[in-house]
């Protein structure tokens, strides 16, 4: 099994609030990070493909193809954006790096999956808001 990854960058604001619960149980959950006009993050987000590679090409997936996706996928409607406000595939979700990974994941499957080599899936989405808070997902890896 060969693992490929592609590291991309975005920027973006958001702000952390539960609607259903109170100021007070906002504000003790997410301190700084619910701050109601809103604050940026540097992100980073590596997108990683597992399979064999295709025996004409040598590829598990066309880096350049995964570039694309990620860009049309995840980029291009984040980038510089307000992730509270302005990604319809956002729309409802508390944007923790816990529930961004994981819709990102889910934005990416399909294109991916297809433009790899045959076999090959989708493995992980790791999203890094800050060079030292990380959030991965990774179905593959663990069920319960
Ligand atoms: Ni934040």
């Amino acid at each position: 099994m060969i693992f490929v990854t592609r590291r991309t960058h975005f920027n973006a604001a958001h702000r952390l609030n539960n609607p259903s619960k109170s100021e007070e149980w906002n504000q003790e959950t997410y301190g700084k990070c619910n701050y109601p006009n809103w604050h940026g993050h540097n992100y980073i987000i590596e997108v990683t493909v597992a399979g064999e590679p295709d025996q004409e090409t040598g590829y598990v997936i066309d880096l350049g193809k995964l570039k694309k996706i990620i860009k049309e996928r995840i980029t291009d409607p984040c980038d510089h954006r307000n992730l509270n406000l302005d990604v319809p595939f956002l729309e409802g979700i508390i944007p923790t790096s816990e529930n961004l990974v994981k819709v990102f994941y889910e934005q990416l499957k399909q294109d991916v999956e297809q433009s790899a080599s045959k076999g090959s899936v989708l493995y992980s989405v790791k999203l890094f808001e800050t060079e030292r808070n990380v959030a991965e997902y990774c179905p593959y890896r663990w069920t319960k």
